[in-house]
């Protein structure tokens, strides 16, 4: 049996995780791509459908940042099929879990929520357990150690983001 096919969801449909930056072509690409890759890595890849976007537009359809590629590259990791996109009100009807990268990214979520949402709306580092620090910086106007220490902020919380989400109750192992 394959790792894929011993993870079952409970419901019966994928949990769906969206993070969400400024420019979705640094932070939440990367964020993306190793939350993704962690998933699969535990077997739950056909459990958990995992997106990310930006609060602005001037990005659009453009693939993540050469920098933040590269050092995603460096740790094993391909984003060069990513495509940045706009957050929509439509996602408030289609995920399950809104990640904001810093706050500035959760203030603009928080003003887009339909009263109706029911899902999690929340910073990433927090919802993923980690209590040092609140955000992931914008690495975009800085230099390589930015971008480093963004994609070292994001690898501390994808573990605790999978087990937040497990803890939920919402997806469990056959
Ligand atoms: P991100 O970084 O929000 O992590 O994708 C940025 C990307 C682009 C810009 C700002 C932040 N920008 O101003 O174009």
């Amino acid at each position: 049996m394959s790792k894929n096919s011993a993870a079952q969801k409970v419901k019966n449909q994928p949990i769906r995780v969206l993070f969400v930056c400024l420019g979705n072509i640094c932070r939440s690409p990367t964020a993306h791509a190793l939350f993704q890759a962690y998933v699969n890595q535990q077997g739950y890849g056909d459990c958990i459908v995992v997106d990310s976007a930006g609060t602005g537009s001037w990005h659009t359809g453009h693939p993540p940042d050469e920098r933040a590629q590269r050092v995603a590259l460096e740790q094993g990791y391909d984003m060069s099929g990513l495509r940045s996109r706009t957050v929509s009100p439509d996602d408030f009807e289609n995920f399950d879990y809104i990640l904001g990268m810093d706050k500035e990214n959760f203030k603009h979520l928080a003003m887009m929520k339909p009263a109706a949402y029911r899902g999690v709306l929340g910073l990433f580092l927090t919802e993923s357990g980690i209590h040092h620090t609140v955000e992931v910086p914008d690495p975009f106007y800085g230099d390589q150690q930015h971008f480093e220490q963004a994609i070292e902020l994001i690898q501390h919380g994808v573990a605790g983001l999978f087990n937040r989400i497990k803890g939920d109750g919402l997806i469990s192992k056959a």
